[in-house]
């Protein structure tokens, strides 16, 4: 456990526009599947990280690599707290990044629990985006949601598609729409719509887990392959450290793009796979002879999901580096090196 491979392109620290200025990076969801790998990659570049999780779906062991690193702290406190942010300031001075995952990240619990949702998912980041703004802030990165287009069909997606008409099937889409939209009018904010994310460290043991996690784990073990449906619904799958590459090329772009550009973007692939397509290539890479099961179809699933990700190449010159096959290789290689 906590063994990392190489999913990162070495990079230049000039690459991200390093200055002599110090950076310092609030990392909210810090040990979580997607917060982790952040850390650790501002780490890599230089950064001081002050992570933030309430462990409520974080995981320590995901972080336990980087305890004890110099340059990293960890508070174990709730974004829905008053005053964290202005706190976390008066502690570490230098701090001037905000990277806000942390989250109810659970749809079906969403559903059951809309209050809590609308208060970490909405309320607490409109509050923390305040305070990174009167904290003089240099940018306040939010994780949105490709759940913010609700039931819209229209694909590819384009951002300006979320809007007040948006029908969202979840409180969590709803809260992270409302959130988005105010992040992307400020002048510091920043939100990526994340569509499927995948990669090493995400935890297959849970009914939500990310589909990815469950079909390598089922297939790895040769256990049937459950399809919710007929296995013909699409999502738009990304692998995280493309994922980690947007966060810091919209708020730290590089000297030829030297100002952040405050908005709303997708990040995704461009590409819709088939839960049919995916589990056919993850039993091929595993070399698993598990055999396909047909469930009910899931409860408020979308059809189709693919995103337009023209915004954040123009603005950043990000692209998508990992295609679904390199990065199924590399998780698979990941689950079966630290879990099986
Ligand atoms: C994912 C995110 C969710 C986000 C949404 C936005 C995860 C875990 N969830 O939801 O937070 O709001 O994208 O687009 O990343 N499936 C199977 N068999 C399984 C598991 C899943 O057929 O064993 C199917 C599901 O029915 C679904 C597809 O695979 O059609 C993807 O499911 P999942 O990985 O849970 O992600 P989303 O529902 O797209």
């Amino acid at each position: 456990m906590g063994h990392r491979v190489g999913v990162y392109r070495r990079m230049d620290r000039r690459d991200m526009g390093e200055t002599t200025e110090k950076k310092a990076a609030v990392v909210t969801g810090v040990a979580g599947f997607v917060g982790s790998h952040l850390a650790s990659r501002l780490l890599e570049l230089g950064f001081g990280v002050v992570g933030v999780d309430n462990l409520f779906s974080g995981k320590l062991e995901n972080i336990r690599s980087m305890q004890g690193r110099p340059g990293f702290s960890f508070y174990r406190r709730s974004v829905t707290e008053p005053g964290l942010l202005p706190q976390l300031k008066a502690e570490h001075p230098h701090l001037n990044y905000c990277f806000h995952l942390a989250a109810i990240v659970s749809v079906p619990y969403s559903l059951d629990h809309p209050q809590e949702t609308m208060d970490t998912n909405c309320t607490a980041v409109v509050e923390m985006l305040r305070q990174a703004e009167a904290l003089g802030f240099r940018a306040f990165v939010f994780a949105g949601s490709a759940a913010e287009y609700g039931t819209d069909q229209r694909l590819p997606l384009l951002e300006e598609y979320a809007d007040d008409d948006t029908v969202h099937l979840s409180p969590y889409g709803l809260a992270k729409y409302l959130a988005s939209r105010q992040v992307g009018r400020s002048p510091i904010g920043v939100s990526l719509r994340c569509f499927n994310i995948y990669g090493p460290l995400q935890d297959p043991s849970s009914p939500y887990s990310g589909v990815i996690s469950r079909f390598i784990r089922m297939a790895s073990r040769g256990e049937p392959i459950t399809i919710f449906g007929d296995g013909l619904q699409t999502r738009d799958f990304v692998y995280v450290s493309d994922v980690v590459e947007g966060y810091l090329r919209v708020a730290c772009p590089d000297p030829s793009h030297p100002e952040i550009q405050p908005g709303v973007y997708n990040i995704g692939r461009g590409i819709g796979t088939s839960i049919l397509d995916l589990a056919a290539l993850i039993r091929e890479l595993t070399r698993s002879s598990s055999k396909l099961s047909f469930l009910e179809e899931r409860a408020g699933d979308i059809r189709h999901s693919r995103a337009d990700i023209s915004a954040l190449e123009r603005a950043t010159r990000w692209r998508p580096r990992v295609d679904l096959a390199d990065g199924l290789a590399r998780t698979i290689e990941w689950m079966q090196g630290t879990r099986d």
